[in-house]
């Protein structure tokens, strides 16, 4: 007697349940894909306790005849695929027939459903995989699926489900994204008590981020729109000895590129508000958050994320959509070819935006958690009705829901007005030599050696000056934040710098307002674009030192700096191995010396023992050479504390305006803020 058994089709259904159907928000997931295929264009979800008693998605898409709604929960059955070449090709975001009968067989589920042409409309009621009622309806066209009591004959599973409120968050995520993708579609989301989304259909995607997520994070984003035309289709040709003479060209078609993405004053904790479309559907893709955080790099720090919402189009033959059976995975033919489209056509954008960061965002940009894109904690979305009254039982529904999932405000806090005045009076100053105009040949020379008292170290972000100075005027509103959202650094080279502030911040005065200037972090981001373009074409400037310095390592560090040593030596080091635990330096890059040549080598050695070995090779070396020269950088750049005549100050703003990311220094930290004329006046009440 065999072993193996063929399983019944509601067993197999269950099992490919699992993989389809993992809690509420799956089953909105596959329900609203459903919908967008049979291209419905207003799309409302019922929720009920989280979607653990009910899930109900109205359509007033293409509906079903009879025998298709049947046929509709059957294994495998689907009418958007015929033949395995059209998984070539699919344009639909189903394709697998998996998804209705996987969730009518871990549910109640009731369908009805009317193509309009049909005399009748059809209801299916059916649970835990069995049909108990087929009937006629009358109905208008469209179909409502209505899923009861999820998981209610799989125990286990049910278990797994988390706080009604969190398994409403994650519904109200998918919700908003993909009304997110359809902007001229109606989307609505209500709870029993509550309308959660309420989006009526609008031109711009613009528009649909404004009803959704209001107006202060529209100001926060930037738009980004690029293409590429594809030098082949899919996956590379064959040789032409294997080509098949009869098969047509085929036209390699375009990628597209649209979307919007965070100015780096917006900051976030982890890579949850960054959220890429393929051919309009929602995807996690590690190659192209990695290719977002490249484009990133060294403009915000290693351990913040941004906000990008990414629209990419390509020919369907171009994404195997065919991966993952909740099909938010997808596999790229040309991946590298996408991952640098995708990577330059963001620091494109961001080194032409050149975003000017204001005082009150600046204020308020210390990186918040984001589990997803969602809501403030406790709020409506921006769109959405006012709530009904709620009774008091029930009143504490949303906003548990929101706490629960941690969710993260897109939108920038306001920060608390803090009353003081401005802290600058006239000793503050310092107006310098201001006749010191001829020595500017010396003085762009003596920058890269700047007088030595440095009491504190230039990289650590404390100052001696007090805390609660706010610059922050009370009337600080978002229409501020919007206004700002057109203030660039193009103009740095042309402000006419006042004087400095303790001798830390220059103070520049611009059409646009008040500019302040951290003179250590814009020393910083000169030098290190300087270095980078020098390492390049190998013309980093070195300088003798009068004596070696003798450098103590452990034995693990001695290995680490074995294997930095020769890009050391291509950024202007001359250091050789003085018996078996010291170095002996004898050449250091100019500008570099001393105790700050010593922590410089110190900090390189030490980031380079975390190193992961997973990393690929080139890799490696890309970002090891971007880390010696934001440490030469930093370690050189002119510290705070540092008096600086007019002449160096403007010296510096006009080589900072000419830099790619005047926006912040090599860690991520920003270096010029713009007190903008609108607010300077609305702070004294003139407008
Ligand atoms: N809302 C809907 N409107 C019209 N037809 C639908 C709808 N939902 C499902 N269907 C039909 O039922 C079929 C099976 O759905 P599903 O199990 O999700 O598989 P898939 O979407 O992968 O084809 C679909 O191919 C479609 O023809
Ligand atoms: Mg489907």
């Amino acid at each position: 007697m065999g072993r193996i058994r063929i399983l019944p089709d509601q067993v197999a259904n269950q099992i490919a349940a699992g993989e389809v159907v993992d809690r509420p928000a799956s089953v909105v997931k596959e329900l609203l894909e459903n919908a967008l295929d049979a291209g419905a264009s207003r799309i409302r979800v019922e929720v009920e306790a989280g979607g653990r008693k009910l899930i109900r998605v109205a359509d007033d898409g293409h509906g079903m005849n009879r025998d298709d709604a049947l046929l509709a929960f059957e294994r495998h059955a689907t009418s958007k695929l015929r033949t395995a070449d059209d998984l070539l090709s699919i344009a639909t975001l189903g394709f697998r027939g998996e998804a209705l009968p996987s969730i009518a067989s871990v549910a109640r589920v009731t369908l009805e459903t009317a193509t309009g042409e049909d005399a009748a409309a059809t209801r299916i009621e059916i649970a835990g995989g069995k049909i108990l009622h087929v009937d006629d309806a009358a109905l208008p066209r469209g179909t409502t699926i209505a899923v009861a009591d999820l998981f209610f004959n799989t125990p286990a599973r049910r278990k797994f489900l988390r706080a009604e409120s969190t398994e409403l968050a994650h519904v109200t995520a998918l919700v908003t994204h993909y009304a997110l993708v359809h902007p001229e579609k109606h989307f609505e989301l209500v709870s029993a008590t509550h309308t959660i989304v309420s989006a009526p259909p609008v031109g711009r995607t613009a528009e649909r981020i404004y009803q959704i997520f209001g107006k202060d994070t529209l100001a926060a984003l930037l738009p980004v729109a690029a293409e590429t035309p594809l030098a082949h289709a899919g996956l590379p040709e064959p040789p032409p000895w294997k080509k098949d003479p009869d098969e047509p060209v085929r036209d390699p078609g375009t990628m597209r590129l649209t979307g919007f993405y965070s100015k780096p004053e917006l900051q976030k904790l982890n890579r949850n508000s960054i959220y890429i479309f393929v051919n309009k559907r929602l995807i996690r893709d590690r190659l192209l958050i990695h290719a977002i955080t490249e484009a990133y790099r060294n403009v915000i720090p290693p351990t913040s994320f941004p906000v990008v919402l990414l629209f990419l189009e390509m020919p369907p033959e171009e994404v195997d959509v065919n991966v993952h059976p909740a099909k938010t995975e997808v596999r790229f033919r040309q991946q590298s070819l996408i991952h640098d489209f995708v990577r330059d056509s963001l620091r494109t954008a961001l080194i032409q935006a050149r975003p000017a960061a204001g005082f009150l965002a600046a204020l308020d940009s210390a990186p918040l958690a984001s589990p997803s894109l969602m809501p403030p904690p406790g709020s409506r979305l921006p769109g959405a009705p006012d709530p009904a009254p709620l009774a008091e039982s029930e009143s504490t529904e949303l906003p548990i829901a929101v706490a629960e999932a941690e969710c993260f405000q897109l939108t920038p806090r306001q920060p608390a007005p803090i009353p003081g005045k401005l802290p600058f009076d006239a000793s503050g100053l310092n107006p310098g030599g201001w006749n010191g105009r001829e020595a500017w040949g010396a003085a762009a020379a003596a920058l890269f050696q700047p007088p030595q008292p440095a009491p504190v170290d230039g990289c650590s972000p404390e100052l001696n000056i007090q805390s609660g100075n706010g610059l922050s005027p009370a009337t600080a509103t978002a229409q501020v934040e919007a206004e700002q959202a057109a203030s660039t650094l193009n103009h740095l080279g042309s402000l006419r710098p006042l004087g400095q502030l303790r001798e830390s911040f220059i103070l520049a005065a611009g059409d646009d307002g008040l500019w302040i200037i951290d003179q250590h972090v814009a020393h910083e981001r000169v030098l290190f674009e300087k270095i980078l373009r020098d390492r390049q074409v190998e013309k980093v400037q070195r300088q003798r030192l009068l004596m070696p310095m003798l450098v103590e390592l452990k034995p693990s560090q001695m290995v680490v700096f074995a294997r930095i040593a020769e890009e050391l030596d291509l950024n202007g080091f001359e250091v050789e191995p003085f018996g078996p635990q010291t170095l002996a330096v004898k050449a250091a890059p100019v500008g570099l010396e001393g105790p700050a040549l010593e922590r410089m080598l110190a900090e390189v050695i030490e980031q380079s023992s975390h190193e992961s070995d997973e990393v690929k090779q080139n890799e490696d070396l890309a970002a090891l050479r971007t880390r010696i020269a934001a440490s030469i950088a930093c370690h050189s750049a002119i510290k705070i504390n540092t008096a600086l005549d007019p002449v160096r100050m403007e010296w510096l703003l006009l080589e900072l305006a000419k830099t790619s990311h005047p926006t912040s220094c090599p860690h991520g930290r920003p270096i010029a803020l713009l007190y903008s004329w609108k607010e300077i006046q609305r702070a004294f009440h003139r407008i």
